[in-house]
């Protein structure tokens, strides 16, 4: 038997950590033979409802849980975990303003950060999913300075599925025959969903579909707008496909991502294909022994340039947003 792993996921009484928990403690994420110890940390209202949680993740008898840790203390949560899911946030509530959203979250993920860097094991993968994603991954990274910044990453492959569903269903092909798509950019109604280099059935996206309008318009509209719309339909947060998809990101991540197939994850941005640096950027990367790399070479049209300059600028706008809030709370 392995060793098992610890797994931090913040936020765990919430929507998206009470679907992740059971799919990381069945192998979804580290693998079918990878034991895992959960660190399940959430906020004191919530610790009633955390418990609630870790009673039924015991009830499952789940073989590959070998251990689960409920806390309130985030140092105690961040103690040797190797895989950390930052789910945990402050949603925005009618009436707020983007800056007083953006503020809560500036300052929880300043000071989880600081708790990971001091407590998390030497190499631990972090992956953020609450929003604003890209940002709070970014003020992570700048506050857990010993952690190399290319362990650090947000969460846009829930995009990414939902352009491959999306595309499957037009084609009425099965989603793992769709290949490479990209989400560029912000985990936002900014993003851009790019079919360019795209295949289905080994055939580009394009030519399978022959409907540029649908591609251009419906499409990509479909993918932004994805999240709202069930939230809509649910009255809750689109639960089940970001926990999944978060598998999905640390799966491949650690495991490798198949050859001369591509995914698309929020990363430290290098400035390729004239991103602005020093943000987190969404772009096509490949995994291969625990390390992403953003792939290079694709061709970029001016229409895909301009998308990617628009998403780009909103990133450089929230970070500017984002290190005033911190300013103001020092
Ligand atoms: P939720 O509101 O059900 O759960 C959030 C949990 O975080 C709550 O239990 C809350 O008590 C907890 N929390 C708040 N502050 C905390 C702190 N300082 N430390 C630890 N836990 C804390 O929300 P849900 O639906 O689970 O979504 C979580 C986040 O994920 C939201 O920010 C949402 O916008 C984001 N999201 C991101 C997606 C992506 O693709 N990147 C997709 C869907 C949601």
């Amino acid at each position: 038997m392995k060793k098992p792993v610890k797994v931090l996921i913040t936020g765990a009484a919430g929507q998206i950590g009470y679907a992740l928990a059971p799919q990381v403690a069945r192998g979804a994420m580290l693998g079918p033979d990878q034991p895992v110890i959960l660190h399940l940390l959430d906020i004191p209202p919530a610790a009633q409802s955390l418990e609630g949680v870790k009673m039924e993740l015991i009830d499952a008898a789940l073989p590959l849980l070998a251990g689960v840790l409920t806390t309130t203390d985030v140092d105690e949560a961040t103690q040797g975990v190797e895989v950390a899911v930052m789910v945990g946030g402050f949603p925005r509530k009618a009436g707020m303003e983007r800056k007083d959203v953006m503020a809560k979250n500036v300052s929880i993920y300043k000071s989880q950060a600081s708790s990971l860097e001091k407590n998390a094991a030497q190499g631990v993968k972090v992956l953020v999913v609450a929003n604003p994603a890209n940002t709070n991954a970014l003020i992570l990274k700048e506050n857990a300075p010993s952690i190399p910044a290319e362990n650090i990453t947000c969460l846009t492959r829930l995009d990414h599925n939902r352009a491959l569903g999306q595309v499957a269903e037009k084609v009425g092909a099965r989603v793992t025959e769709v290949k490479n798509v990209i989400i560029w950019g912000n985990h936002s109604s900014s993003q851009f969903p790019d079919v360019a280099h795209g295949t289905v059935g080994g055939k580009p996206i394009k030519e399978a579909i022959e409907d540029d309008e649908w591609l251009k318009g419906e499409f990509v509209s479909t993918v932004q707008q994805r999240g709202a719309v069930i939230i809509k339909m649910r009255g809750m947060s689109s639960a089940l496909s970001a926990a999944s998809s978060a598998c999905d990101h640390m799966r491949d991540w650690i495991h490798g991502t198949p050859s001369g197939t591509f995914v698309s994850m929020g990363v430290f941005s290098d400035g390729s294909y004239n991103a602005p640096k020093d943000i987190v950027f969404s772009f096509p990367v490949e995994c291969k022994g625990g390390r992403w790399s953003i792939v290079q070479g694709l061709q970029i049209d001016d229409y895909t340039a301009g998308k990617l300059k628009a998403t780009g600028e909103e990133l450089v706008e929230e970070k500017a947003l984002a290190l005033q809030c911190l300013e103001e709370q020092s």
